[in-house]
C-alpha cells in the first residue's frame, strides 16, 4: 500500500503561544520537551516555532527512513543550518542540491572504509604523545583536552598540519564563533551581520581569525610543489566534470571549516561522555580493562588492534545511544509531502531525534542504563532501521562514521591502557547540554590515576 492510498488526522500536539508557539519550551528544555512529545502524542507531534512556522516531530523510526532515505528529495537542511553559514559557507553541512552532490562525491573516497584505516597510526601517535603529559592524580578538565585531542587528529590526518600549540589559533575561536551561531539558531529574530551587535562583532571577529589561518595555510599549501594525498590535496586537485575548473580558495576553505568543525566536535564528546560513563560504572571499566590487557598488554597499541578490540567497540556505541553528540535532525519540506499517511505542507519544519529514539524502552531495555554487553551479537542489526542512527542516514548521512568510530575507540584504548580516570570529588551534577552537539554542561573535570607504574617507561613497538 502506498502512503497516498490512506490517510491519517491531523497529527497533535499541546497548544502553544500565540506568538512564541512551543520555542520557550524547546529552547529551555529540548530534550524532555521532545521525550515528552513522543511519549503523549506518538509518531508524529505537531508543534509550532513562533507565529507561523508549523513544527512535526516524528519519532517513529518506519517514518524518519522515510523523511532521511525514501523521499529525502522531498526535504532540505532546515534553516537552522543559515545560521552556520558564514563560518561553514557552502561546505558540505550546509550546501544542498548539486553543490552538495558533487562536493560529496569529491571528498567521499577520502572517509572510504578502505582508506581510513591509513588514518589510524597518526590517530594512535597523537594521542599518546597527548596523554604521555597526563600526571599521576592530576586534575584535568576533560572535555577541553578531548577538543583539542580531537582538532589535533582532524588538522593531521586531512590536513597534515600538525597543530601543536596550534589550539589556541583554531580552536578558540572556533568555539566562539560556535557558541554564538548557536544562539543565532535559537532566536526567532535573527539580526543580519551588518547589524554591529556585541554578538555579531564577536562572530565575525572569530570568522576572521579563523579564515586568516586557513587561507594562509591554503596558500602556503598553493606554492608547495609537493603533491599532497591529503583531504587537502583532493580538494586542491579537483577539478569539475563539466567546466574542468578547480575550486577556488573560498570553496577549498568553506570544505576545511567543515571538516574541522564537523570532524572534532563531535567525537570529542563522545569520548567526554564515554570517560564520564566509565567513571559511573566500575564494573564496565574493569572489563575494558581487562579487553585492553589482553589485547594491547604493555606495547604500543595499533591499527590492528581496532578490529579486536569488540567490548571496547561496545562501550563506545553505547555511549552514542545515552548521549549521541549529533541529538537532533531538521529538515524543511520543499514540496507537499505525504509520509506514512501523514500530509506535510511545503515549508513545514520536521525534527527528528536522535536522543529520543534511543532512550524508546520498547527497543532498548532499561534505556537509561549503561550496558555495552546490549551491542553484542549483532544487536544493531535485530532494531528497526533507524531506532539507532547516530550519524544520521540517507544522502546526508554523516561522511565521518567509520573515522570517528575507529578515532573514539583508538583514543579510549590508548588512555584506558594507561589511565582510570575518576570525576572530580566536588563536581557539579553532570547534564547534557543540547548545544549544535550534545555536550557535558559546564565541562567535567577529572582525575587522571596511573593504572601501572610501568606506563612511565617508554613503550615497546612489537
Ligand atoms: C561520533 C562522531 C560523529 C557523530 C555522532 C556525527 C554525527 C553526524 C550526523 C548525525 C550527521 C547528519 C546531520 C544531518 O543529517 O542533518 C553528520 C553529518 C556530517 N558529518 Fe558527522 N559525526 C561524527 C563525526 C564526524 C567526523 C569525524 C567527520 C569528519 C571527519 C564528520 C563530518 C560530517 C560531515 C561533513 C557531515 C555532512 C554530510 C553531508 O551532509 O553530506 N562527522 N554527522
Amino acid at each position: 500500500m502506498s502512503d497516498t492510498d490512506f490517510s491519517h488526522d491531523s497529527p497533535k500536539g499541546p497548544k502553544g503561544k500565540l506568538i512564541t508557539g512551543h520555542s520557550k519550551e524547546f529552547i529551555s528544555d529540548t530534550l524532555g520537551f521532545l521525550t515528552h512529545l513522543a511519549k503523549e502524542y506518538g509518531d508524529v507531534a505537531k508543534i509550532r516555532f513562533g507565529p507561523f512556522q508549523n513544527v512535526y516531530f516524528i519519532s517513529n523510526p518506519d517514518l524518519i527512513k522515510q523523511v532521511l532515505v525514501t523521499k529525502q528529495k522531498s526535504f532540505l537542511k532546515s534553516k537552522d543550518f543559515h545560521a552556520l553559514k558564514p563560518l561553514l559557507g557552502e561546505g558540505l553541512l550546509t550546501s544542498e542540491k548539486e553543490i552538495h552532490m558533487r562536493q560529496r562525491r569529491l571528498i567521499q573516497p577520502a572517509f572510504k572504509k578502505s582508506h581510513i584505516s591509513n588514518y589510524a597510526q597518526d590517530m594512535i601517535d597523537i594521542t599518546m604523545n597527548y596523554i604521555s603529559t597526563w600526571k599521576n592524580r592530576e586534575e584535568r578538565i576533560m572535555t577541553e583536552d578531548m577538543m583539542s585531542l580531537a582538532l589535533g587528529i582532524i588538522s593531521k590526518t586531512m590536513f597534515s598540519m600538525d597543530l601543536k600549540e596550534g589550539y589556541d589559533e583554531l580552536g578558540e575561536p572556533i568555539e566562539a564563533s560556535m557558541r554564538i551561531a548557536v544562539k543565532r539558531m535559537r532566536t526567532l529574530l535573527q539580526l543580519p551581520l551588518w547589524v554591529p551587535t556585541k554578538n555579531n562583532r564577536e562572530f565575525k571577529n572569530s570568522i576572521q581569525r579563523l579564515d586568516t589561518v586557513i587561507y594562509s595555510f591554503i596558500e602556503k599549501r598553493r606554492a608547495d610543489a609537493e603533491r599532497h594525498e591529503d583531504m587537502l590535496g583532493i580538494l586542491m586537485e579537483a577539478r569539475d566534470d563539466e567546466d574542468g575548473l578547480a575550486m577556488t580558495n573560498q570553496q577549498v576553505r568553506d570544505e576545511l571549516m567543515t571538516i574541522f568543525l564537523a570532524g572534532h566536535e563531535t567525537t570529542a564528546n563522545v569520548l567526554s561522555w564515554t570517560l564520564y560513563l566509565l567513571s559511573q560504572h566500575p564494573d564496565v571499566e574493569t572489563k575494558l580493562f581487562n579487553e585492553i590487557d589482553s589485547v594491547i598488554g604493555n606495547r604500543n597499541p595499533t591499527p590492528g588492534d581496532y578490529m579486536k578490540l569488540t567490548y571496547t567497540q561496545n562501550i563506545i556505541m553505547e555511549s552514542m545511544r545515552i548521549y549521541p553528540p549529533g541529538y537532533i535532525v531538521s529538515r524543511k519540506a520543499e514540496e507537499d509531502v505525504v509520509i506514512g499517511g501523514y500530509h506535510f505542507k511545503k515549508g513545514d519544519m520536521i525534527l527528528l531525534s536522535q536522543y529520543v529514539m534511543h532512550h524508546k524502552p520498547e527497543y532498548f531495555d532499561n534505556p537509561d542504563s549503561f550496558n555495552p554487553e546490549r551491542f553484542e551479537n549483532n544487536f544493531v542489526k535485530t532494531l528497526p532501521q533507524f531506532a539507532y542512527f547516530p550519524f544520521g542516514g540517507g544522502a546526508r548521512v554523516c561522511i565521518g562514521n567509520h573515522f570517528a568510530m575507529m578515532e573514539a575507540v583508538l583514543v579510549l584504548a590508548c588512555i584506558a591502557q594507561r589511565y582510570r580516570i575518576r570525576l572530580a570529588p566536588d563536581h557539579h551534577e553532570v547534564k547534557p547540554l543540547p548545544s549544535i552537539t550534545l555536550r557535558p554542561k559546564r565541562g567535567l573535570r577529572m582525575i587522571v590515576e596511573d593504572r601501572k607504574e610501568s606506563f612511565r617507561e617508554p613503550l615497546v613497538d612489537e
